[in-house]
C-alpha cells in the first residue's frame, strides 16, 4: 500500500492577486524538484487570485497544483455570487475543497450540500478534498467517532466507489483550526483510521485502501513529520502556515523526508 502524500495550502480569505503572485513565485524559488518528488502539493487561493496564480505556476513551472476552496454544486445558471466547477476546471484547477468547517459553521452548509458539491467536482474532472471533523463539544461528549462516521458516510455515499478511492478527505478537528493547538499524532491517527474505516463501510475495501486521509488544524513545520509518519495520515491541510513561503516550503520538505 503506497499512498502519495498530499500537502495542501488553504489560503482562506487572505491575499489579493498581487500578494498571491508574490507568494507563489517565492514558493517556486524555494522548492526544488527533489522537495516535491515524492508528494503532491496544492495551493488554494481565493477565487479572484486563481487566474493570476495559474499563469505564474504554468509559466514558471512551479511544482504545485492549483486548488480552489469551494465551488457551486451546479455547473451554470441563476446562482448569483456562486462560482461554477466548470469555470474552475477551465482554469486548470485540479483539487477543490468541499465542506470546510468554516463553510459548514458560518455558511450553513449541510452534509447534503457538501455531497452535491462533491458530485459537481468529480463531474468536472477535479479531485475533491472533503473536510470532516468534530467540534470541541462533540469531542468532550465522546461523540467524535459518531460525528466522523456521519460526515464521511454522507460524503462517500455521494460518489461511486472508485471516485471515493481517488478523493481526499481531510480530518480537521474544529477545535484545532487556527488555535495553535494541533491534535497529537496519536489522536490524528485514531481519527484518520475511523475515517478510513467509514469509507470502507460505504465504498468498499479498495476505496478505503486508496483514499487519501489528511490531517488539518494548526499544522506547522514542527509537527508535520510526526503527523504524516502515522500509518493512516496521508498528508496535511494547512491554513495559516501556508501563507508564508518559508513556512509552507518547510512543511513540504519535512513531509517529504518522511514519505
Ligand atoms: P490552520 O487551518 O492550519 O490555520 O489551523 C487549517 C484549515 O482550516 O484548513
Amino acid at each position: 500500500m503506497s499512498r502519495r502524500l498530499l500537502i495542501s495550502g488553504n489560503w482562506k480569505m487572505n491575499l489579493d492577486h498581487l500578494q498571491a503572485i508574490h507568494l507563489v513565485q517565492d514558493l517556486g524559488l524555494r522548492l526544488t524538484a527533489a522537495d516535491v518528488a515524492g508528494l503532491d502539493v496544492t495551493v488554494h487561493p481565493p477565487f479572484t487570485d486563481l487566474r493570476s496564480v495559474q499563469s505564474v505556476v504554468e509559466e514558471r513551472r512551479i511544482p504545485v497544483e492549483l486548488g480552489a476552496q469551494d465551488c457551486a454544486p451546479d455547473d451554470a445558471g441563476a446562482f448569483t455570487g456562486e462560482v461554477s466547477p466548470v469555470m474552475l476546471a477551465r482554469l486548470h484547477v485540479a483539487y477543490v475543497i468541499a465542506g470546510h468547517s468554516e463553510r459548514r459553521r458560518l455558511f450553513g452548509e449541510t452534509d447534503e450540500v457538501v455531497a452535491a458539491k462533491l458530485r459537481a467536482i468529480v463531474r468536472n474532472g477535479m479531485t475533491p478534498i472533503c473536510c470532516v471533523g468534530e467540534t470541541a463539544d462533540e469531542r468532550d461528549a465522546g461523540a467524535t467517532r459518531e460525528r466522523l462516521v456521519a460526515q464521511v458516510s454522507s460524503a462517500a455515499g455521494a460518489l461511486a466507489p472508485e471516485q471515493v478511492g481517488s478523493m481526499a478527505i481531510a480530518y480537521e478537528p474544529v477545535w484545532a483550526i487556527g488555535t495553535g493547538s494541533a491534535a497529537t499524532p496519536e489522536d490524528a491517527q485514531e481519527a484518520c483510521a475511523w475515517v478510513r474505516e467509514a469509507v470502507g463501510d460505504v465504498a468498499g475495501a479498495d476505496a478505503a485502501t486508496t483514499v487519501r486521509v489528511l490531517y488539518g488544524g494548526s499544522v506547522t513545520a514542527d509537527n508535520t513529520a510526526e503527523l504524516v509518519a502515522m500509518p493512516d495520515v496521508d498528508g496535511v491541510l494547512v491554513g495559516g502556515a501556508s501563507l508564508e513561503a518559508t513556512a509552507f516550503a518547510a512543511i513540504i520538505r519535512s513531509a517529504n523526508g518522511v514519505g
